[in-house]
């Protein structure tokens, strides 16, 4: 399974975002971080900034949505044009509907989960999905340190879509860089947010790089 990075443009310029993604043009996607201020304590972007995004960018969007009521508010974002939504499983209150309305709107369907989330729950519902986000960090803010205590979910996730046979995305995001993407991809992810890894590199392209092949040496 080849390993796809997905910068985050919460560490751009938000002056300068169609410049930024432009910079990124060799990753897979860009990862979009809407927040809320209530899902989680910080306040980022909404639909009319994402819908221009999604015109003008030269990579699909993968919208990570760390907001309240995911179920009314995430189908707009797969109508924008989002090659994925991803919503947190904390905050939906029907996560299946949610999930098999955003694939009809021609949307990849995420679910999220925070550090403290487990996996178990969903494990069931595993094929109305194309995506699990295991957050590394816990989510609001760019910069932090990856949480290590999560590679056993990772671990358990990846056996689970293994042994059902299903091709769905292992997603990591929060602290990956050179120093974590290696152990990530070992335990089983093979989706990589990076932000303040790519963006506070000198060469954004040539992080992207890197971390593509190291993570390719270690996804299986
Ligand atoms: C955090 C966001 C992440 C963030 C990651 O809530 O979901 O996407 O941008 O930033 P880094 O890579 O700097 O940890
Ligand atoms: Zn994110």
């Amino acid at each position: 399974m080849a390993a796809l990075i997905n910068p985050s443009i919460l560490s751009a310029d938000f002056a300068n975002l169609e410049r930024d993604l432009q910079a990124i043009s060799t990753a897979d996607s860009a990862h979009v971080d809407v927040m809320d201020n209530h899902f989680v304590p910080n306040l980022t972007l909404g639909l009319p900034v994402f819908e221009r995004l999604a015109q003008v960018s030269p990579v699909p969007l993968d919208g990570h949505l760390m907001i309240d009521d995911p179920d009314r508010w995430a189908p707009a974002y797969a109508e924008a044009g989002a090659a994925s939504v991803t919503f947190h499983a904390e905050a939906a209150q029907a996560p299946v509907r949610l999930a098999r309305e955003l694939r009809r709107l021609g949307a990849r369907a995420g679910v999220a989960l925070r550090p403290a989330t487990p996996v178990e729950p969903f494990l069931d519902l595993l094929a109305e999905v194309d995506l699990i986000l295991v957050m590394t960090v816990e989510p609001g803010f760019g910069g932090q340190s990856f949480i290590e205590g999560t590679l056993p979910k990772i671990r358990r996730a990846r056996q689970a879509v293994s042994e059902a046979g299903l091709d769905v995305q292992i997603q990591v995001d929060g602290g990956v860089s050179r120093d974590t993407i290696e152990r990530a991809a070992d335990a089983g992810a093979n989706v990589f947010v990076a932000g303040s890894a790519v963006f506070g590199a000198d060469d954004v392209a040539g992080e992207i790089e890197v971390l593509r092949e190291m993570a390719n040496r270690h996804t299986h």
